[in-house]
């Protein structure tokens, strides 16, 4: 098929379907490049990203300086795999354990990958430190999680589209209430219970914040109890909600730090768990690993998007222009706004309609007047742009917000 002789954004979209899984709903347009806060589609249109494809591009689209690292390391060692050792993953391991603050970390591929690793660490933890009895460790973790797509992972899950039809699932895990201290307490009360597993604001949810003190608190039962406390910050993290990690606002430290998404600034997928000795070195050589895992080129692009992140002061940027958002989106007044909700750049609204598809018809009309957005689910739009947007950009957005609300009267 010629593509001059079709509209391109159907060609692109039809072999797509044609030829592609069916496991995602994307919204109908073709992107073909990135610079910055703005995508450009197959027609050459041009869109704000309000989605920054899930926060993993924080840093904006092909951001100079992660690129050029990515480019000229990529022209000089890609992979070893962990057979031998590497010059950037001995760098990359020194940094970043220094920029968080822990003693070792375990550099793995996709966020998925990641929350399976702590929660195997956890459990090795549980046996080796704890002492719980053997195969019988349990995993606190919350209603309305997402902690990614595998088999362990969506066996805690509690969303039946995620796992209808994927059983059996994986035992051991304890679920309960979000932001629920009297729920943790009681669960902590089991012998066996190893770790808590927790996004400090659900993102796949609907932005759902707990309550001030939540973390700190559970932090601390976790502590009493000898439980050590998972904060999953793939979405949250990295200068996202307005500080380095979301846990950051209530001075809690988790014991297992799980980071991904942008720690490539969005090139690549890069993942990582951190946690200290007593817990990291009950890992022994052949007991966890990956290919890909610590790539040379993951290393080195990781180094240069935390870099970003400190010599852009994202945080502080998320923070200001998280407010700004918040405010302007709440004076519209609009009477199909529910609410509007998160914290930094981290945002959603939730859409006030009788149409239980007015989330969705919502995007589209912001996709016709230059916004990419998607709505999660149902009647919540996730609004993230990449922390680099400027004030006068975010205000230029929030008049194609303004204007496309109108297609709900
Ligand atoms: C909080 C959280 N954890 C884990 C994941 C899974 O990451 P990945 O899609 O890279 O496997 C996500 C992805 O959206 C997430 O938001």
């Amino acid at each position: 098929m010629n593509t001059n002789t079709l509209h391109k954004t159907d060609y692109y979209i039809d072999i797509e379907s044609r030829y592609g899984a069916h496991n995602y709903h994307p919204l109908p347009v073709v992107i073909s490049r990135g610079e910055g806060i703005y995508l450009y589609d197959v027609e050459g249109k041009k869109y704000f990203d309000f989605l920054s494809a899930y926060s993993a591009v924080s840093q904006g689209h092909c951001h100079p300086e992660i690129i050029k690292t990515f480019v000229s390391q990529a022209q000089k060692l890609t992979l070893t795999s962990r057979a031998f050792h590497s010059e950037m993953l001995s760098r990359f391991t020194k940094y970043i354990t220094e920029y968080f603050g822990y003693d070792k970390v375990l550099p793995m591929n996709t966020g998925a990958e990641a929350v399976e690793t702590a929660l195997k660490l956890c459990r090795h933890w549980g046996y080796r430190v704890k002492g719980v009895e053997k195969d019988k460790a349990k995993i606190i973790v919350c209603e309305g999680n997402f902690h990614g797509r595998t088999l362990g992972i969506i066996s805690m899950s509690t969303d039946d589209v995620a796992r209808q039809d994927f059983g059996p699932y994986l035992e051991g895990f304890t679920v309960i209430p979000y932001n629920d201290l009297e729920a943790l307490k009681e669960a902590l009360r089991d012998p066996n219970v190893a770790g808590f597993l927790v996004e400090p604001i659900q993102g796949e949810a609907g932005v759902n914040e707990p309550d001030k003190g939540y973390l700190a608190t559970a932090k601390e039962a976790c502590r009493n109890a000898n439980v050590l406390f998972l904060g999953d910050e793939i979405q949250t993290g990295l200068c996202r909600t307005g500080r380095m990690l979301c846990c950051d606002h209530e001075d809690v430290r988790p014991d297992i730090l799980i980071l991904g998404k942008a720690l490539s600034g969005g090139t690549m997928p890069v993942s990582a768990v951190l946690a200290d000795d007593e817990i990291m070195m009950t890992l022994k050589p052949g007991e966890h690993g990956s290919t890909y895992g610590g790539n040379p080129l993951a290393c080195a692009v990781t180094i240069t998007a935390l870099e970003v992140l400190k010599k852009e002061h994202l945080a502080v940027r998320a923070e200001e222009s998280g407010e700004l958002f918040r405010e302007k989106i709440r004076s519209l007044n609009s009477p199909h706004i529910k609410l509007i909700r998160g914290k930094g750049l981290l945002n959603a609204i939730v859409i006030n309609h009788p149409d239980k598809d007015a989330a969705w018809t919502l995007c589209l009309e912001l996709m016709k007047n230059g916004l990419l957005a998607k709505p999660t689910h149902g009647d919540k739009i996730r609004m993230a742009p990449p922390l680099t947007i400027s004030k006068e950009e975010l205000l230029q957005a929030i008049e194609i917000i303004r204007n496309s609300l109108s297609c709900l009267d």
